[in-house]
C-alpha cells in the first residue's frame, strides 16, 4: 500500500565550484563564535582549509577548530567537540569532510546542549531526548552517507564495540555546500566505497514488496544507474567534473528522505554493516558491497522474484524475455560484477580481515535481540547465513 508521508528536508544547499563565497554571510545568520570540524587533514591537502579560514575571517567571525576526527567517528570525538562547544560559547557549527566529520558534527551539536555524556543519546538502554542542539553547516569532500543532507549521525564506542546510529530532525544540517572539484582527491578505494554506500542506501529502500509509488522507483533506478555509470569514470578520471558532480548529488538524494514516500520498512544491510565497522573498523561501503549481493541471494524466492525482475531489466539492462528467477539470479551476480569488477572493491570477508570469531555476538546485536523486518524479516540464524555467506 501507498502509506501517508511527510516530505520535509529543509537543508539549503549550494552546489558547485563557486559558491564558497556564501559561507560567511550564512555562517552569521547563526552567530559569531564558530567552531570547524575536520578529520585527518585531507581538506589541508587540497588547499579547502586554507579558503575556508579565509572566508572565515573575512566574514569577521570567530573561529575554533577540532580536528581529527576519525573515520567511523569516535565518540571521544563528539565528547571534545561538546566541551570545547561549551568553554568557547559556541554559536554554530561548520563540518568540513565526509561523513564521519559531518556526523560527528551533528552529534557535538546535540551533546553541547546537554550535562550527560554523549553516548547517553547511544545507549540503547538511555536513549537521551535530543531537546536541542547547536546549527551545524557542512562543506562535503565525500560523495557517500548522504549525511549532508540528512538527519542521522553514526557513532562508534570502541569500549563497548558498539557503532550506533540515530536520526533526529534538530540535527539537520541548515546549510551544505557541496562542491565536485573538492572529492577529485577522493581515492579510487573510497570512491568506490562511497558508491557502494549510496547504492544500498537507494537498495534498502527500493527492495520492498509493498505496491508502492512507481514514480519513486523510476527515480531510485534512475539514482543507481547514474551511480553505476558514473563511479567507473571518477576512479579512471578523478577529477572528471561530470562524474564527481553526479556522484556528489546522487548520494545527497539517495538518503535525504524523498525517494523513501512513506514506505515503512526498517533497512537489512545496514544494521549488519554496522557490526562489521564496530568490530573491525572496516569502511562501511565495503562492508555493504560484501554483504548486499549475498544478502539479495538470500532473501529471492517466488514471494520476492518480481523485485528483481524489475531491477534487473529496468537497472541492469537484463532483457524482460527470459524466465523471472533466471533474471533475478543475473541481476545479482551482474550487480556484484558492478560492485568487485567495475568499481574494485573486495568480495569476501576473509580478504578484509574478518574471520567468524565474532559472528554469534555480531549477529545478535544486528537483530537487537529480535529480528530486523526488512525485505524478509531476518532472525539471527538468518544473519549468521548472510555472514557465512560473505567467508567465499
Ligand atoms: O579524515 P580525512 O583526512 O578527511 O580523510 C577522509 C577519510 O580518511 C577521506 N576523505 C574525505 N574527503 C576526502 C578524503 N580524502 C581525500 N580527498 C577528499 N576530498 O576519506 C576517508 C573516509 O572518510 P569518511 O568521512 O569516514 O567517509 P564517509 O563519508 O564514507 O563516512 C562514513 C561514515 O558515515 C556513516 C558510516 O557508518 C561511517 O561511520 N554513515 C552515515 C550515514 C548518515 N549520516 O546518514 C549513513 C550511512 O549509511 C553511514 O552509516
Ligand atoms: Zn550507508
Amino acid at each position: 500500500m501507498i502509506h501517508d508521508f511527510v516530505y520535509d528536508i529543509p537543508v539549503k544547499v549550494y552546489f558547485g565550484t563557486e559558491q564558497l563565497k556564501n559561507l560567511g554571510p550564512e555562517l552569521r545568520k547563526y552567530g559569531t563564535r564558530v567552531l570547524m570540524t575536520y578529520g585527518g587533514g585531507s581538506i589541508k591537502r587540497i588547499g579547502l582549509y586554507d579558503r575556508v579560514v579565509k572566508e572565515i575571517r573575512d566574514a569577521g567571525l570567530e573561529l575554533y577548530e577540532l580536528s581529527g576526527i576519525e573515520p567511523n567517528p569516535r565518540v571521544a570525538s563528539v565528547r571534545e567537540g561538546a566541551r570545547l562547544c561549551k568553554e568557547h560559547r559556541i554559536d554554530v557549527l561548520l563540518a568540513v569532510g565526509g561523513g564521519s566529520t559531518i556526523d560527528a558534527t551533528k552529534w557535538i551539536a546535540a551533546a553541547a546542549c546537554v550535562d550527560h555524556d554523549a553516548w547517553d543519546f547511544f545507549d540503547y538502554k538511555i536513549w537521551a531526548p535530543v531537546e536541542k542542539a547547536l546549527p551545524v553547516l557542512d562543506i562535503l569532500t565525500l560523495s557517500a552517507t548522504g549525511s549532508e543532507m540528512d538527519s542521522g549521525g553514526v557513532i562508534s564506542n570502541p569500549d563497548t564495540r558498539d557503532k550506533h546510529g540515530r536520526m533526529h530532525p534538530l540535527l539537520l544540517p541548515k546549510v551544505s555546500f557541496l562542491d565536485p572539484s573538492t572529492t577529485f582527491s577522493v581515492s579510487a578505494y573510497q570512491t568506490a566505497c562511497g558508491s557502494a554506500d549510496m547504492l544500498s542506501h537507494i537498495i534498502e529502500v527500493y527492495f520492498n514488496m509493498d505496491q508502492d509509488l512507481y514514480m519513486l522507483d523510476c527515480v531510485m533506478e534512475g539514482l543507481m544507474k547514474t551511480i553505476i555509470k558514473y563511479t567507473p569514470v571518477a576512479i579512471r578520471e578523478p577529477d572528471n567534473y561530470e562524474a564527481r558532480a553526479n556522484l556528489m548529488w546522487a548520494s545527497s538524494w539517495a538518503i535525504n528522505g524523498f525517494v523513501d514516500g512513506g514506505k515503512q520498512q526498517a533497512w537489512s544491510c545496514h544494521p549488519m554493516e554496522h557490526e562489521l565497522s564496530a568490530v573491525y573498523d572496516i569502511t562501511h561501503g565495503l562492508g555493504l558491497a560484501i554483504l548486499t549481493p549475498r544478502w539479495m541471494k538470500y532473501c529471492l524466492d517466488e514471494s520476492t522474484v518480481s523485485k528483481y525482475v524489475q531491477f534487473g531489466v529496468n537497472v541492469l539492462g537484463i532483457s524482460p524475455e527470459k524466465a523471472p528467477m533466471d533474471i533475478a539470479n543475473e541481476a545479482i551476480e551482474r550487480f556484484a560484477s558492478v560492485l568487485f569488477d567495475s568499481f574494485g572493491l573486495q568480495r569476501t570477508f576473509p580478504e578484509v580481515g574478518i574471520d567468524e570469531s565474532h559472528f554469534d555476538s555480531m549477529a545478535e546485536k544486528a537483530v537487537q535481540g529480535g529480528a530486523i523486518d526488512g525485505f524478509r524479516t531476518l532472525k539471527k540464524e538468518d544473519v549468521l547465513n548472510i555472514f557465512q555467506m560473505c567467508m567465499k
